[in-house]
């Protein structure tokens, strides 16, 4: 009776599966039995969004962190990272060129960095809004207390993403230093929504020490939380941080995670990430055939790009750059989708 393909037709019908389920469907799956989900995902995702690929321009703002997070490239103790920051100028240039290029939301993200202040990124989001009022911008810089979350959604940001890495406490210490609070993490993440922002989480697919008990927390977190995005992608180890010996998440896990998490929440926006994209060429494609709905292509300056590498070998020319937006145009028709000019806002 439990079978994998039963578990799924009941997340189909009631969104929600208990840790054993969903810990069963992990362990259990098998090529045919993901390729099932896989198409109950797509068929939910056309019945919300049709053939729609939304796409944000995203703009690497620093790569200046005081964490220390031991999977991250731009962790602070890796004295090999060249370090930079982007001024308002540059910001600004950046979504100039994203708009005139068709995008309507701009993701800026960076590194924990004490310059980047509350106040500082509600100048920078005032400018954006003020220049074009018809576009989203998203925020994707870490922690800060509450009242900055409600300046910055003051000042017009619309979304915040905020991945919670694992939704286990224990696992949480292993992949951050002390410093750094699982507790914290979900407080943001809750004050966020409760704010407004349109909030998203997420974590990596097979990061150290994750199992499938990390994982089915993962997916309770998810269903019960409701976040309006959810960023998934590989773990990829970078050469120099401590986990530079582990091996890297699979294309296909993850792609079995994100149509459990399009079947679990239809409306959700969900990327193929450009870390699905850099374990495997075709990574972007798989990940929109399971239930992806979301790309997330380059806009920061060539300048900044080499050096914002949080794994190794992270793609930033190709189909992952703006500019070459016609390229992934090309690749998602080819595959039946339209990558559309819009804002791509939550539904609510
Ligand atoms: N591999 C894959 N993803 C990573 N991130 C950070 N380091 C890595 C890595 N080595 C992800 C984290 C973070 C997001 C910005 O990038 O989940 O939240």
């Amino acid at each position: 009776m439990n079978d994998v393909r039963s578990l799924l037709d009941a997340l189909v019908e009631r969104h929600s599966l208990t840790l054993e389920e969903y810990k069963f469907l992990i362990e259990n799956r098998d090529e045919q039995s993901a390729e099932y989900a896989a198409n109950k995902a797509v068929k939910i995702r056309k019945a919300v969004f049709g053939n729609s690929v939304y796409i944000r321009g995203l703009i690497e703002i620093g790569n200046i962190c005081k964490n220390d997070c031991y999977y991250c490239g731009i962790r602070r103790s890796n004295t090999a990272c060249d370090r930079y920051r982007l001024s308002d100028d540059d910001i600004l240039k950046c979504c100039d060129e994203g708009y005139a290029i068709g995008f309507r939301t701009f993701v800026m993200q960076g590194g924990e960095d004490a310059y980047f202040s509350a106040d500082k990124i509600c100048d920078i989001v005032s400018r954006i809004k003020s220049k074009y009022p018809d576009c989203a911008v998203t925020l994707s810089l870490g922690e800060y207390l509450r009242e900055d979350y409600v300046s910055m959604f003051n000042a017009g940001a619309d979304r915040y993403l905020l991945r919670h890495e694992t939704a286990n406490n224990d696992h949480y210490g292993k992949l951050h230093p002390e410093k750094m609070l699982f507790d914290n993490r979900i407080r943001c993440l809750y004050d966020l929504k409760d704010i407004g922002f349109q909030t998203g989480c997420g974590f990596m697919v097979g990061s150290p020490y994750q199992t499938t008990d990390t994982l089915s927390e993962d997916l309770k977190f998810i269903e019960e939380f409701k976040p309006a995005m959810c960023g998934i992608g590989p773990f990829i180890p970078h050469k120099d941080t401590p986990f530079r010996d582990y091996p890297a998440g699979s294309a296909e896990l993850t792609c079995f995670l994100l149509s459990i998490i399009r079947i679990m929440h239809p409306r959700i926006l969900l990327p193929a990430t450009t870390a699905l994209g850099t374990i495997d060429p075709v990574g972007r494609e798989k990940g929109i055939k399971s239930g992806a709905n979301v790309v997330m292509p380059n806009l920061s300056p060539i300048s900044a790009r080499n050096k914002y590498q949080l794994y190794d070998n992270k793609l930033s020319t190709g189909a992952e750059s703006a500019q070459n937006l016609m390229d992934l145009k090309e690749r998602l028709k080819n595959i039946g989708y339209e990558i559309v000019v819009s804002r791509g806002d939550a539904l609510k």
